[in-house]
């Protein structure tokens, strides 16, 4: 590694962005293929190439000159991942672990071959008949899933009874963009919590695991975590924390895998989904652990050995920001900045619209309820739910 390695990201999303702080630190060039000029991360990488990750051609040409290749989404097709590798490119993680963070059918499969990973009760359902008969068995209502292309709560629907089970075949047709995607039935798991373990793997097999977290997501969108997942039991947290190095190890993966769980009323977890690549519930890391998430992939992504991934204080708190009405956030800033020096706000460089992730608060400190005020203060101050005075 020096100066001239290049890694490229693939994908211009605030994943990528968050990359640029560490990459800076270590001295090494991050080159970006950007879904269009103004996302996120195309606002601070030098060395951007605006194209369609799902043009082979385009996802080529942009890797040559790459040492490694990386991501900061999961949706580029494994046919063109498999093409890099098989001329000799580094892609970290390969096609073969991502295929698993793509893909939540073959992700289920794996998962329950290999390792018996604790799951909600699940099939493969190839029309809506067998959804219905699923449905009659585990008893309604149920998750459906698409397979493949889903994020931020896309391709996932909640079915309340037999008349529902057309839906998700009709809707997943229309966003499929020519890939296979399979309908998956779920058990609808009514879950007390959902939870989520970050580890990083290197190519030599190093992993370094995060505490677990507790994480909040509303209309399929990540809104806050918690870290440690309050009241977790040391032993749980140990059996999660090695179920998530487990399957890193089994999938060798490389850079960050994230497992994202749901604990049942009855303390017993299962798993949601994986990914691979930098968090949305690993935020968290950059203000509150010894080493951040981003951090930790690039060393991964190098094979550098990773650093302590160990919290700097006793609880830290992560509040997503959503679009409100407000575009000129200077007059919130000043208050939440003025009103909490342990305050961190991380924006992404999105345009502001309703609903959408545009940044994210961090606090921490000694006592939770403290912490936890703090940051969802700053976070609707932001989102211009509070006015000043209000508290
Ligand atoms: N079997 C289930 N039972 C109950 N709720 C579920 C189930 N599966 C998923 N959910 C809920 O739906 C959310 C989204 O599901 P999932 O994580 O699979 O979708 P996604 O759109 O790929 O999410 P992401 O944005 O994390 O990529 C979960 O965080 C959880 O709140
Ligand atoms: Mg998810």
């Amino acid at each position: 590694m020096s100066r001239s390695t290049t890694i490229g990201v693939i994908g211009g999303g605030q994943l990528a962005r968050m990359m640029y702080a560490p990459a800076i630190a270590l001295d090494v060039n991050l080159r970006l293929l950007a879904e269009g000029p103004d996302v996120g991360a195309a606002r601070v990488f030098k060395d951007v190439t605006v194209g369609d990750y799902t043009d082979e051609a385009i996802v080529r040409e942009f890797a040559a000159g790459c040492d490694v290749i990386t991501f900061d989404h999961e949706h580029v097709p494994t046919r063109i991942l498999r093409g890099l590798v098989d001329e000799g490119l580094l892609v970290r993680p390969g096609p073969e672990a991502l295929e698993h963070a793509q893909d939540k059918l073959l992700m289920r499969e794996r998962l329950t071959r290999t390792l018996d990973a604790p799951a909600p009760a699940w099939r493969r359902c190839p029309d809506e008949a067998a959804l219905r008969a699923f449905g009659d068995e585990v008893g309604w209502p149920i998750i459906a899933k698409a397979s493949r292309g889903g994020y931020d709560g896309h391709g996932v629907w909640k079915l309340d009874g037999p008349q529902d089970a057309a839906k998700p075949f009709a809707e997943s047709l229309d966003a499929s963009a020519g890939e296979t995607v399979q309908i998956i039935g779920e058990e609808f798991v009514d879950f007390a919590r959902e939870l989520s373990v970050i580890v990083v793997r290197s190519p030599s097999g190093q992993a370094v695991a995060y505490p677990v977290s507790e994480t909040v997501q509303r209309d399929g969108v990540c809104r806050e975590t918690i870290t440690p997942a309050p009241g977790l039991p040391d032993e749980q947290a140990a059996a999660i924390t090695k179920l998530g190095l487990d399957i890193a190890d089994d999938l060798r993966v490389v850079g960050v895998l994230a497992v994202e769980l749901m604990q049942r009323t009855d303390g017993s977890v299962v798993v949601n989904e994986l990914a691979m690549r930098p968090h949305n519930t690993g935020h968290w890391t950059i203000d509150g652990a010894r080493t951040s998430q981003f951090e930790n992939h690039l060393r991964a992504v190098l094979d550098l050995p990773l650093g302590d991934p160990r919290l700097r204080d006793d609880w830290c708190v992560m509040v997503n920001v959503l679009g409100g009405t407000v575009t000129d956030l200077t007059s919130e800033l000043l208050h939440c900045f003025a009103r909490d020096p342990r305050l961190r706000v991380e924006f992404y460089g999105k345009g502001v619209r309703p609903g959408r992730k545009v940044g994210h608060v961090v606090t921490y400190g000694e006592n939770l309820d403290d912490v936890l005020g703090r940051a969802r203060h700053a976070a609707r101050y932001l989102m211009g739910e509070i006015r000043e005075g209000q508290s």
